[in-house]
């Protein structure tokens, strides 16, 4: 039956061959965040529908296409989340977080589900990096926040990606901005789907973010929201501006920016490449200074970004960005008999405590097929026990890349040896990026191990 071996469309298993590059990432961004003072929010995976609704907005596509709803057996309403944002706010309003010191900081990595059509860089379920700032209404925050998303792509060594801004007004100037648009849909209103015909009595900025082909070509001559944003406004987007110029980070300002989710005032933005196809958008965010106060908090002024993973990965892939290898096995010990194979599994052990990445034979296999194994797994040393090694306590230690091979100890002179030969230690081209401790710390590994 093939529904039992095959994935659900939209959906992708991440394979042991791909996972490491994930853990990279994951590693790299929430790390990066930290650096800047963002600490790791978890939240659940389904939340209240109505959360979704009130946040996102039900006059998006999100919530009127794409969400995955459905009645739990208690007969309550509830959706698997369709963004990371609307839940860490909750979060944060739910344990009165903000009673803290402000801003208070957040950063999270999350599965999201989006019932849309399914092509390279769109999927049903993909993952978010995020963060989320709440508490500042300063220009700064704003700059803070795009600048931590470019230091990501910087650290990767991402390039081709456009910083594109804009200011989508406040609840000041935004009335003033929806007359317009409203006469200017009303005029060409037999010609746009049906969706939108309600959004144009509800609320016709959605209209800028339809994704029929028919209603955006009508768009893109729609009046555009810069011309009627008011003082306060204005002076708030000079503010962000000044700051990314005085910290080098270049943009454009993009008027037709308007983002598909409502919560959005003042800043957003996008970072975007023509590199991954139809779906270029590898970063989107901006400012929410309602949203507190609209899921029952104080009023708060709030701001974050999310990206892609998957978009990311297919970028770094694009631009073939060399990203860590996984860790190799650093000693494949082989056993000839039984003594032998408990005597292996016992140095694994001690080795494993010491940190190295040791294998041995659980399969009962020949020496031989041990050792075609430990070169399938690209074992960098290698050596075999058999009675003569477990007789003397020593054994030929063998360098797998050049065949060399010397007679050690089988105590405390074998892991000296296999420090001494630079093992348990990651290396690769991001090494020279982002340097070598800092990379072993992202890795998880002790950077003072040798
Ligand atoms: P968003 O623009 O809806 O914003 O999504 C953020 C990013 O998630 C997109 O730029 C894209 O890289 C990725 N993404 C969205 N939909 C899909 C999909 N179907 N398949 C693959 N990747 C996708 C938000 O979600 C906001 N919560 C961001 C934010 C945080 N704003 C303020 N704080």
């Amino acid at each position: 039956m093939a529904i039992l071996t095959k994935a659900p469309r939209g959906t992708q298993d991440i394979l042991p061959k791909d996972s490491f590059q994930w853990r990279f990432l994951e590693t790299v961004t929430m790390e990066t965040a930290a650096l800047f003072g963002f600490k790791e929010i978890r939240t659940p995976t389904f939340e209240h529908t109505e959360l979704f609704c009130r946040s996102v907005g039900d006059t998006t596509d999100v919530v009127q296409k794409e969400m995955y709803t459905f009645t739990d057996k208690g007969n309550r309403s509830v959706t698997l989340k369709p963004e990371g944002t609307a839940g860490a706010v909750r979060a944060a309003v739910e344990h009165s977080l903000l009673a803290d010191a402000l801003p208070v900081k957040v950063s999270y990595l999350t599965s999201c589900f989006r019932y849309e059509k399914p092509q390279a860089g769109r999927l049903r379920e993909f993952h978010q990096f995020g963060v989320e700032m709440l508490g500042s209404k300063s220009p700064s925050a704003d700059a803070e926040v795009i600048g931590l998303a470019n230091e990501i792509f910087s650290v990767l060594g991402v390039k081709h990606l456009a910083l594109e801004l804009n200011s989508i007004g406040c609840p000041e100037c935004r009335p003033k901005y929806h007359k317009a648009l409203k006469e200017y849909f009303e005029s060409r209103k037999d010609e746009l789907c049906e969706t939108c015909l309600s959004r144009l009595e509800t609320n016709p900025m959605r209209i800028l973010d339809c994704k029929s082909p028919v209603c955006s070509a009508i768009a893109k001559d729609a009046p555009v929201v810069l011309d009627f944003i008011c003082d306060e406004c204005k002076e708030h987007f000079d503010g962000v501006k000044a700051r990314l110029d005085s910290m080098g980070i270049a943009y454009t300002v993009n008027p037709r920016i308007v983002r598909g989710l409502d919560y959005y005032t003042k800043t957003v933005f996008e970072f975007v490449t023509s590199q991954i196809g139809a779906q270029g958008t590898v970063c989107g965010g901006g400012r929410y200074d309602g949203l507190v106060e609209e899921l029952g908090g104080a009023k708060t002024p709030g701001l974050g970004f999310a990206m892609g993973l998957e978009r990311l990965l297919l970028l770094l892939a694009a631009q073939e960005n060399e990203l860590p290898a996984p860790r190799p096995c650093e000693l494949y010990i082989a056993s000839i008999g039984d003594a032998a194979n408990i005597k292996a599994g016992e140095l694994c052990a001690r080795l494993r405590s010491e940190g190295f990445y040791v294998e041995c034979d659980t399969m009962e296999r020949s020496v031989k097929a041990q050792m075609k194994y430990a070169n399938k797994i690209g074992a960098k040393m290698s050596m075999v026990l058999g009675d003569s090694e477990l007789e003397s306590g020593k054994a030929a230690l063998k360098d797998m890349d050049t065949g060399e091979s010397a007679e050690v100890s089988l105590g405390d002179e074998l892991t000296q040896r296999l420090y001494d030969a630079g093992l348990a230690r990651a290396t690769s081209a991001l090494t020279d990026q982002i340097g070598d401790a800092q990379l072993l710390t992202l890795l998880g590994q002790d950077p003072i191990s040798e």
